[in-house]
């Protein structure tokens, strides 16, 4: 992702880059001009603080020993002012070392800075990124956690870094369920006006599957309510409303209560697209994507295949006439291109449907929606299981409703501040404990790498040490009690000024370099689509900080330089924890 620098604070990673793509041109020649230097942090101290790997590549490449090829890519470096030290190793790395001042000044102006020395960047997107979309009249359950927590995360990482981001509900709210819903509600005279919970839909939509199951006379009835809801029955369409409605209510506290960015505008549910179906598969038609199939629409991109190698269809229109899931998507994918303006489609939905969002896309490609700049990944997660490795359940077996497993979170969240912090205000103890428990149960689930399945384990996510919420948030507070034991003006905070860094300490050093990194980070989670890059960050930075607080006394350093120094390495550590956290969804109260 291309990123201005210089004007403002300086990034040492563009800078090196910068640097070495001219010095690699220099020595090599102008072919290399779109060459990648492949800078990347050093892990040990050893190989200095970046380390440029295109030598080996470039030898092999150019048939020259790549050690000779990183020399003169060295002899070429003009890397003064920034670098100490610059050393080619072992069979050709270049080993470079950034300069004490300079070190110093990136970090002391990025204290001084809103966005902590984080450039937007020069090319923006239109992102349209599609998450949580629960279904109606069913209580959210764990997997919306997870499409919601990585989703809002993700919108958030996007909008931060200066895109354009367009949060889209794919809400489930169509279909012909709800034939059976409406039926039984009828047959048990139920009707709206906030009589209802959402614990009382779902047990409804289990009774009406059960009788849909059971009873042939009621699944006929249900069959018919569909046609009647289709063709816009004044009754029908009534109830249909109000469960719709009573179900938003329910979304919209618990998105409420996880702190999701999404607001009702955002909410783009199934139904929204049903004007637009016939339109759509006539389009399809004539561009000669349509084939019938057993009296269905079918598209049949290339690649995919049934068990027994016979081209898999894409079911656009059911043979009795009727839409279904893959006939919305599609036209929500031509509706998020024109009407939205999106050039970069983003589904956040469980693995489970990768086949379904990869023949979607291969038939929006084949229509022209997709392709020419205009791209669309799925965002896949996969499961979340229990403690026996099986998906993660009640003790009855039930799955697990996500507005109780918040509740728990913050329970338990609220025995872990009275042990931690006995003295705070009660109000606030309440308000740190909602911070801890729902950003344990968010942390939790963002800082795995989201395509793998993870184990739902209270004692980790709500442990105080480790890669946890919990750990970030009282490595951020106990930043900001030293502001307060010492009664001294936090750098930077409301006009305060913000004295230089001066690196002494070798863990000053590793904490300031550390500190730079925070751009990469994000970017890094952007491009990939990888909250758990900004994770692995932030709790890097924590475990810096934590070796410079034992080292480095702040209140009680030797000199008033050094304590002042100091004071802006906390405070920079402590903002950069906090809009951190903040990108990921997660709150940090500052005293915990
Ligand atoms: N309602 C779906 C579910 O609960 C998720 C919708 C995902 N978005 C989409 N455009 N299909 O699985």
């Amino acid at each position: 992702m291309a990123r201005t620098y210089s004007e403002t604070v300086p990034d040492p990673a563009e800078i090196l880059a910068q640097r070495l793509k001219e010095a690699m041109v220099a020595a090599l020649g102008s072919a290399l001009e779109r060459a990648d230097p492949v800078l990347r942090r050093s892990d040990q101290r050893r190989f200095g603080d970046f380390q440029a790997n295109a030598a080996m590549g470039l030898g092999k490449q150019l048939g020259r020993p790549p050690r000779q090829v990183a020399e003169a890519i060295v002899n070429q470096l003009d890397v003064g002012g920034v670098c100490s030290n610059v050393e080619v190793a072992g069979p050709g790395f270049i080993n470079l070392t950034l300069d004490d001042d300079f070190l110093a000044r990136v970090v002391t102006e990025a204290a001084t800075d809103a966005r902590l020395g984080v450039p937007t960047v020069t090319e923006a997107h239109t992102y349209v990124v599609d998450y949580a979309g629960p279904n109606v009249a069913k209580e959210m359950h764990v997997g919306h956690l997870r499409s919601s927590a990585i989703g809002d995360a993700l919108a958030r990482i996007l909008g931060w870094l200066g895109h354009r981001v367009v949060r889209q509900d794919h809400l489930g709210d169509w279909g012909t369920q709800f034939g059976m819903l409406i039926e039984h509600l009828i047959d048990i005279g139920w009707d709206s006006g906030g009589r209802s919970s959402i614990g009382d839909l779902n047990e409804l939509y289990r009774q009406a599957q059960s009788k849909f199951e059971g009873d042939a006379g009621f699944a006929e009835r249900a069959r018919r309510r569909v046609v009647l809801l289709q063709s816009g029955d004044f009754e029908t369409v009534r109830l249909w409303e109000a469960l719709v409605e009573e179900s938003r209510n329910h979304f919209r506290r618990v998105y409420q209560r996880l702190g999701l960015t999404i607001g009702d505008g955002d909410v783009r549910p199934e139904s929204f697209y049903n004007d637009m179906l016939d339109g759509m598969v006539e389009e399809l038609d004539r561009k000669g994507i349509l084939r019938e199939d057993q009296g269905a629409l079918c598209a049949f991109p290339a690649g995919f295949q049934r068990r027994d190698g016979a081209p898999l269809p894409l079911i656009v229109r059911k043979s009795d006439g009727g839409y279904g899931y893959a006939a919305t998507d599609l036209a929500g994918v031509k509706y998020s291109v024109t009407e939205l303006a999106g050039d970069r489609l983003v589904y956040v939905v469980d693995a489970r449907q990768s086949q379904h969002f990869a023949m979607v896309f291969a038939v929006s490609t084949m229509a022209g929606w997709l392709g020419e700049g205009r791209e669309a990944e799925h965002v896949a997660f996969g499961n979340i299981l229990g403690r026996d490795g099986k998906p993660f359940r009640t003790r009855a077996g039930d799955t697990v409703k996500l507005a109780e497993l918040l509740d728990e979170a913050v329970d338990r969240a609220a025995q872990v501040v009275e042990s931690k912090s006995p003295d705070l205000p009660e109000a606030e103890k309440a308000r740190v404990a909602e911070a801890v428990g729902v950003g344990a149960i968010k942390y939790n689930d963002l800082s795995n790498d989201r395509v793998k399945d993870y184990v739902f384990d209270w004692d980790r996510m709500l442990s105080i040490d480790g890669n946890t919420a919990p750990y970030l948030q009282y490595a951020h507070a106990r930043i900001r009690s030293i502001f307060r034991r010492g009664d001294v003006a936090v750098p930077g905070e409301n006009g305060a000024p913000v004295p230089a860094v001066r690196l002494g300490e070798p863990a000053e050093r590793a904490l300031a370099l550390r500190l730079t990194g925070f751009g990469e980070a994000t970017s890094a989670s952007a491009a990939a689509l990888q909250p758990h890059r900004l994770c692995g960050y932030l709790f890097d930075l924590a475990a810096s900080f934590t070796d410079f607080y034992e080292s480095c006394p702040v209140l009680r350093a030797d000199s008033t330089d050094a304590r002042d120094s100091r004071l802006t390495l906390c405070a920079l550590t402590a903002s950069t924890l906090r809009l951190g956290l903040g990108l990921l969804g997660i709150d940090a109260p500052d005293r915990m």
